[in-house]
């Protein structure tokens, strides 16, 4: 038997425009899914899922996650058809799309498989393992999600284009902040939205490499304002990206709402974080005191939050 663990995440800069090699920001969350693998008699696979999880969340993902798990037992090069496994995911990470909760449970499988089967992976060969799962839930990740669910902290991820590695660099924050992250309750197919956004950019290039110009300029001065702990400058940069994401058509009213509560209560920003329509937001809420504030403000109107902190 043996177990592993991915962060979920949040994306603090650049969801989907990191899909066309832009630099992006994301912040690994101090909660977990895990995997535990357990040989069995009969071949193949089996799956008992108890991660918490918003209502319908599972069910929708169900089929994506088959193709995943599969994807990643042929990265893993693992024969399955003399005895099998079990596969128990758990832990702390509610999952909800935004979250990174797919790419966390690939991890975990990884980071298990590696263990149970002494397969000698490094962090940088189970990210690539992870990788390949999330393959199962959109055919073009961009490589974020997992990347921040395998190696934590804060991460500037850039993907190469060309099909190399991408680019990963841990950023690093002067002292820890708190976050607060809400749900829209409702779960949006990353695949239907990044191809959604790939058509608006095919249709509408010259607009779209306007918008791209924007972004360039909104993550390069985010980066500084990490390196300075502006935490002010990057609440306000939060603001400007979120734009840039109703620009393009990946907000919706439930993110507005939440938004707009979160500033309105006096978060430094606040923008949807992951694929959006639906999904999570983030907010900048430095100090318990204003985090409670906005958790309070955002749980108020119905909808479910949580409390993290990133950077750690
Ligand atoms: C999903 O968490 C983030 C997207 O940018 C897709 C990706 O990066 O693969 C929307």
């Amino acid at each position: 038997m043996a177990k592993g663990a991915g962060y979920g995440k949040t994306i603090l800069f650049g969801e989907h425009f990191v899909v066309y090699g832009l630099p992006a920001i994301a912040a690994a969350i101090g909660s977990t899914t895990t995997a535990i693998i357990r040989r069995t008699q009969p071949p193949g696979w089996t799956l008992t899922d108890n991660r918490p999880a918003v209502p319908g969340y599972k069910k929708k993902k169900l089929d994506e996650q088959t193709a995943s798990i599969n994807n990643i037992l042929r990265f893993a090069d693992i024969d399955l058809s003399e005895t099998g496994i079990h596969i128990t995911l758990g832990g702390k990470l509610v999952c909800a799309s935004g979250i990174g909760a797919s790419a966390a449970s690939c991890t975990a499988i990884a980071r298990a498989l590696n263990e149970e089967f002494r397969l000698g992976w490094d962090d940088n060969k189970v990210n690539a393992c992870a990788y390949e799962g999330e393959k199962g839930y959109h055919g073009t990740p961009s490589g974020i999600d997992n990347t921040a669910a395998t190696f934590g902290g804060i991460v500037w991820f850039k993907r190469n284009l060309e099909g190399g590695e991408p680019t990963i660099e841990t950023i690093k924050m002067k002292e820890p902040t708190e976050i607060v992250i809400a749900s829209t309750g409702i779960t949006a197919s990353t695949k239907e939205v990044v191809d959604d956004v790939r058509r608006m950019k095919e249709e509408k290039g010259k607009w779209f490499d306007q918008i791209i110009e924007d972004y360039l300029d909104i993550v390069n001065t985010a980066r500084q304002g990490f390196e300075d702990h502006d935490l002010q400058l990057i609440g306000l940069l939060m603001n400007q990206n979120h734009n840039l994401l109703i620009e393009i058509g990946v907000s919706c009213v439930e993110l507005e709402e939440l938004v707009g509560v979160s500033r309105q209560a006096g978060a430094w920003g606040a923008k949807l974080t992951g694929t959006g329509r639906g999904g999570n937001m983030v907010a900048l809420t430095p100090g318990r005191e204003l985090q409670n504030n906005i958790f309070g403000a955002v749980k108020q109107r119905g909808f479910s939050a949580w409390r993290y902190t990133i950077g750690i």
